[in-house]
């Protein structure tokens, strides 16, 4: 479903990524490890069209997709949350459900400042699904950096997508939260969905992914079921620092 090809990528000095060479396939969950700056962020940045490569290619159905722009790209239905939260602190939960569906028509401007009557009943259900205990009228402001993230998924989620681009879900988040997160994602996994995931808990990579694949800058060191990946050698020494 989607190609890596060749992406090479420096920050000044920084070569963040040497050389990326990997495929995702449909209706399978794929997890990202690496170590802390492997290039896994900037991966998906780069997949999602904000940050450009040096070089190399993405390959999205067929359709090379590197010079798109994100807006493009989210469209063609790659929907991903971002490692840090980016939500606006002044608008409510409700702002940011319209947002997903207002973001083709540009409607999102116009809602809020003319505050039509919305129908609320299918974000409340959002809400109530995502284990989200909070009104659609609460500012993002007054929300829990767990709640927040739980938000952000459902954003994701909520958008018409083919793939689900997840960086660090869980990270940060308390236990309970955590367990909701991991509990969700499982249940996506056996819709069949297909699921980009970067996560550092080996111990959930090894239940949810069928594929996982180890980075360290940007360079594939091993790739494979959990089992393989998680005993590599190499893995252990550039992850674990063994
Ligand atoms: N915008 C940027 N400007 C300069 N350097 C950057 C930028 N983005 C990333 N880098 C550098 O590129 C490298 C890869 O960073 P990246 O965030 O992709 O790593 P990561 O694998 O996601 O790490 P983590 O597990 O800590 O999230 C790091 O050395 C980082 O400092
Ligand atoms: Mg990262």
């Amino acid at each position: 479903m989607l190609e890596i090809k060749n992406i090479k990528k420096s920050f000044g000095g920084v070569k963040a990524i040497k050389g990326s060479d990997f495929i995702i396939e449909k209706n399978k969950v794929t997890a990202l490890i690496g170590p802390n700056g492997a290039g896994k962020t900037t991966l998906f940045d780069i997949i999602a069209g904000l940050t450009r490569p040096d070089e190399g290619h993405i390959i999205f159905e067929e359709k090379d997709i590197t010079k798109k722009e994100p807006h493009k790209i989210a469209n063609l239905g790659i929907s991903r949350t971002f490692q840090q939260v980016r939500l606006f602190k002044n608008l409510t939960i409700l702002d940011h459900l319209q947002m997903v569906e207002d973001n083709k028509d540009m409607g999102l401007l116009k809602n809020i400042f003319t505050n039509k009557k919305r129908s609320d009943k299918k974000y409340e259900q959002v809400l109530e699904n995502f284990g989200i205990k909070r009104t659609l009228d609460t500012y993002i402001s007054d929300l829990s950096y767990g709640q927040r993230k739980l938000l952000q998924i459902a954003m994701t989620l909520e958008k018409s997508h083919k793939l689900l681009m997840l960086d660090e879900p869980v990270a940060g988040v308390n236990k309970v939260i955590q367990s909701d997160i991991e509990n969700l994602l499982l249940k996506l996994k056996e819709e069949n969905e297909t699921i980009l995931l970067i996560d550092h808990d080996m111990e959930f990579v090894r239940k949810l992914a069928d594929h996982v694949i180890a980075l360290d800058a940007g360079v594939v060191i091993c790739e494979g079921t959990p089992d393989k990946v998680l005993k590599n050698k190499k893995v252990l020494e550039a992850y674990l620092g063994e």
